[in-house]
C-alpha cells in the first residue's frame, strides 16, 4: 500500500473586489454587522464572462508549474465545485481540454463546500488503490453568479475563485494521512440552489435561480460536524489535536471557528483564517487558504495540516496531511 501527497499548490481569485461598504449601498446591511455577524470585509467576484473553468484552469496551471509536472503526465483530474460552467459537460473536462493533459479522466465531484475536502480524499484513495498516479485536485466555485442580490442574509457570504493541488505517490506515512468524509441529507433543504437541476431546469423567478439558505440551521451543523469529524481524523491518523500544526477550515464564518476552537481549546492561531479578504468561496476556500497558508511561511516541510470544511447536503470532511514541500 501507498500514500498520496501533495506536490503543487495554486490557487486565484478574481481582481475585481467587492466591500461591505459596497453591499451595503445594494441592500439594507452594514459593513460593522457583516464584520461581527461573520468577519467577512471584501470577496473577490468574477465578472459576467468568466465562468468556473476559467478560474480553476488557471489555478491547476500554478499547482503544475509548482509541482513541475508537464498536464501529460496526469492521469486523473477531479474538479469539486457547485457551480459548473454548465451540468454537462463537466469542468474538469474543460479544464483537461485547456491544459492539454490528453492521458487523464476526468469528472467533477458535487458537496458543494465541503467539495475539496471530498476531492482530495477521492483522489488519494486512488493513488493510494494503485489506479492513479498523478491527480490533479480543484475546487472551484462562482457562488455570486447564483446569489439574490436583494437576500441581505446570504449576497453578503459568498465570494469566487478556485484552488488547485497536484498529488502524487508517496511512502506511507508522508502526504494525506487520513480522511473522514460525512453527510446528512436531512439537513438537505437547509441550502439549496433549487433552479437549473432536473426537478426544475426553466427557473422563471429570480427567486428558484438564486441560492436559499436557513443559516441557523447551517450553523448549528457546521460546529457540531467540524469539531466531530476533526477529531474522527485526527484520531484515524493515530494523532492528538496537539499533533496539528495548523488547521485550514472552510472560511465560511469567524464565529463558526471561534466556536470549534473554544469547543476543542486549541488556540485560535492555530486556525488559519482568510474569509475577510475572500467571503465563502464554496470549494475553493480550502486550497486558496491552504496554498497562502503555505506561500506566507505559515506551512513548513514536515508540518502535520489538518483541513476541515462542511456545506450543503449537508455535508463534511476532513483531511489531515504531512505536508511534505
Ligand atoms: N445585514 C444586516 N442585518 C442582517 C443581515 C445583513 N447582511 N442578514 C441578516 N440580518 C438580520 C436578520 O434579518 C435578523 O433581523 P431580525 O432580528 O430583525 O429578524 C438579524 O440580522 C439576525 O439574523 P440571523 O439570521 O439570526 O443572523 P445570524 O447571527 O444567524 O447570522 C449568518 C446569519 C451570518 C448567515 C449565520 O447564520 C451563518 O453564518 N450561518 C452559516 C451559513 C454558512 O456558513 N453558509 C455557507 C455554507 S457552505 C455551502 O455549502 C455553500
Amino acid at each position: 500500500m501507498r500514500n498520496a501527497k501533495i506536490i503543487g499548490i495554486g490557487s486565484f481569485a478574481p481582481e475585481k473586489i467587492v466591500t461591505n461598504e459596497d453591499i451595503s449601498k445594494i441592500v439594507d446591511t452594514s459593513d460593522e454587522w457583516i464584520k461581527t455577524r461573520t468577519g467577512i470585509q471584501q470577496r473577490h467576484l468574477t465578472d459576467d464572462k468568466t465562468a468556473v473553468s476559467d478560474m480553476g484552469f488557471l489555478a491547476a496551471k500554478k499547482a503544475l508549474d509548482m509541482a513541475k509536472i508537464t498536464p501529460d503526465k496526469i492521469d486523473l483530474i477531479i474538479t469539486a465545485t457547485c457551480s459548473p460552467d454548465t451540468l454537462f459537460p463537466s469542468v474538469s473536462c474543460i479544464i483537461q481540454d485547456r491544459l492539454a493533459a490528453y492521458n487523464s479522466a476526468a469528472f467533477d465531484l458535487s458537496a458543494a463546500c465541503s467539495g475539496f475536502n471530498y476531492a482530495l480524499s477521492v483522489g488519494s484513495n486512488l493513488i493510494t488503490a494503485g489506479s492513479y498516479n498523478n491527480v490533479l485536485v480543484i475546487g472551484a466555485d462562482a457562488l455570486s453568479k447564483y446569489v439574490d442580490w436583494t437576500d441581505r442574509g446570504t449576497c453578503v457570504l459568498f465570494g469566487d475563485g478556485a484552488g488547485a493541488v497536484v498529488l502524487t505517490s508517496a511512502n506511507k506515512g508522508e502526504g494525506i494521512l487520513s480522511s473522514c468524509l460525512a453527510a446528512d441529507g436531512r439537513g438537505k433543504n437547509f441550502l439549496v440552489l433549487p433552479g437549473g437541476g432536473s426537478r426544475n431546469p426553466m427557473p422563471k423567478s429570480e427567486k428558484e435561480r438564486c441560492i436559499y439558505m436557513d443559516g441557523k440551521e447551517v450553523f448549528k451543523f457546521a460546529v457540531k460536524a467540524l469539531e466531530k469529524y476533526l477529531l474522527k481524523a485526527v484520531n484515524q491518523a493515530k494523532l492528538k489535536i496537539e499533533d496539528i500544526n495548523l488547521i485550514i477550515p472552510h472560511q465560511a464564518n469567524i464565529r463558526i471557528i471561534e466556536h470549534v476552537a473554544n469547543k476543542l481549546h486549541i488556540p485560535i492561531n492555530k486556525f488559519f483564517i482568510n474569509l475577510q479578504e475572500y467571503g465563502n468561496t464554496s470549494s475553493a476556500s480550502i486550497p486558496i487558504a491552504l496554498d497562502e497558508a503555505y506561500r506566507s511561511g505559515m506551512i513548513r516541510k514536515n508540518d502535520i495540516i489538518a483541513t476541515v470544511g462542511f456545506g450543503a447536503g449537508l455535508t463534511c470532511g476532513a483531511n489531515i496531511i504531512h505536508w511534505e514541500v
